[in-house]
């Protein structure tokens, strides 16, 4: 960790500004703390005296990346009733390791959205007393979930029966798991308005949670400062999840003009995480995905990516959610070149990471800009991402809180 009061002075050959597009040519950063200070260029900013220098010629300087949904508690290779073979210290140790291939793949804040046993919350701990490397967390513990539905434990027959540890039905009960998650270290809350793709004995198109009990979990976590994130897929759950107010919508695979118009009047924040499909499709069977699930998927995936093409156009505020876990840690920033195939710019990608990332975690001020009081969060990259948006899938240098954290340049 860096010493007490360190200034630290960045330089790079060009640092792209997210909030205008604009590339700002030989830029220097001034790094207080472990926060931004100044930002200039190396004319206009001279490297005072004493100052920890970083130099990265040749690469092009931007934020680090956000990620609003992962899941660094789990394994890509551990689907189906291979999860049953973990117990609560694997996930957390699993989270450990996760948490660094996150971290050095760019992912400077991540939120993570689902993990049982508050498995997360220990993993957010570690890190942030300086234990083992990682992103800045904002995590869940276990989402809120119907019995029976996607957030429960749905594997085990009648004898062997289990229950997860956010199922609860009624406003009331589910209110209550609010007040429990924040009180064993949740920062938001993660709910499940519909079925899923992963879960046994779903169905995506089914809204599992009533607009009434959504809107009870909503006043309870507003009411304590939390945000909600609802996982739907089907499209009257995702419109139930945004009247009843959550602040994002995961997935949001089958969006419709009304659903579209809601989340715009709302200013609702759609993660929708469409490179997914593609890992779940190719190599879920082998990892052990039910093929209940595949054939689930078959009916999500395109839908999915049509949808977010109609979201781009409609100007609905999108931003970056992977599902990592799902598919391996660290490939996060596959998504950005979908993002741009389905319907956006280059530009538009990497703000959905950024600023708007930001601006959903309500962490404006802190991460998502290379600006003056913001962590001094960023990531150094070989191309010009707005010409080459795959180069943001392999980031040699990473930089969070003005300590380098990976250079393999
Ligand atoms: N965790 C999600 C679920 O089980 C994954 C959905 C993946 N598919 C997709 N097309 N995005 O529902």
């Amino acid at each position: 960790a860096p010493a007490a009061a360190e200034t630290v002075y960045i330089t790079a050959d060009r640092m792209l500004d997210v909030r205008s597009g604009g590339m700002v040519a030989r830029p220097a950063v001034l790094v207080e703390d472990g926060r931004v200070a100044k930002v200039g260029t190396v004319t206009d900013l001279p490297a005072p005296q004493g100052a920890t220098r970083i130099d990265l010629p040749g690469l092009t300087l931007l934020p680090g990346l956000i990620d609003m949904h992962v899941h660094l508690t789990s394994r890509h290779d551990l689907h189906g009733y291979r999860r049953l073979t973990r117990n609560a210290t694997d996930l957390a140790i699993d989270g450990v390791v996760n948490a660094r291939t996150t971290l050095e793949a760019g992912f400077t804040t991540v939120r993570n959205l689902g993990a049982g046993s508050f498995a997360d919350v220990a993993v957010k701990r570690a890190v942030e007393e300086g234990r083992v490397p990682g992103p800045r967390l904002i995590v869940s513990g276990p989402p809120l979930s119907a019995l029976g539905g996607h957030g429960d434990a749905n594997l085990m027959p009648y004898d062997l029966q289990r229950e997860a540890e956010g199922v609860a039905t009624g406003p009331w009960a589910l209110a209550e798991k609010v007040r429990y998650n924040r009180k064993f270290g949740a920062d938001v809350i993660k709910i499940m308005a519909t079925g899923g793709v992963l879960s046994k004995g779903t169905e995506v198109g089914a809204q599992q949670l009533t607009e009434e009990e959504m809107a009870a979990i909503v006043k309870e976590a507003h009411m304590l400062g939390m945000k909600v994130a609802a996982h739907a897929h089907g499209n009257a759950g995702i419109k139930a999840a945004i009247r009843a107010g959550v602040d994002t919508v995961e997935h949001a695979s089958f969006l419709d003009a009304e659903a579209i118009a809601l989340a715009k009047k709302n200013g609702t924040v759609l993660a929708m995480d469409i490179y997914n499909t593609e890992f779940i499709l190719g190599e879920g069977e082998k990892a052990g995905i039910l093929p209940e699930s595949l054939a689930k998927e078959r009916t999500v995936g395109q839908t999915q990516r049509t949808s977010f093409g109609e979201a781009v156009k409609a100007g609905v505020k999108l931003t970056f959610g992977s599902d990592a876990g799902v598919y391996p840690h660290g490939w996060n920033a596959k998504q950005f070149s979908r993002m741009v195939k389905f319907g956006m710019t280059p530009l538009q990608a990497i703000q959905a990471a950024t600023v708007v990332a930001a601006d959903a975690l309500g962490m404006a001020e802190e991460v998502g800009s290379i600006a003056p009081g913001r962590y001094a969060d960023m990531v150094a990259v070989a191309a010009d991402p707005l010409a080459d948006i795959a180069t943001l899938e392999t980031i040699p240098v990473v930089i969070k809180g003005g300590e380098v954290v990976k250079d393999v340049r």
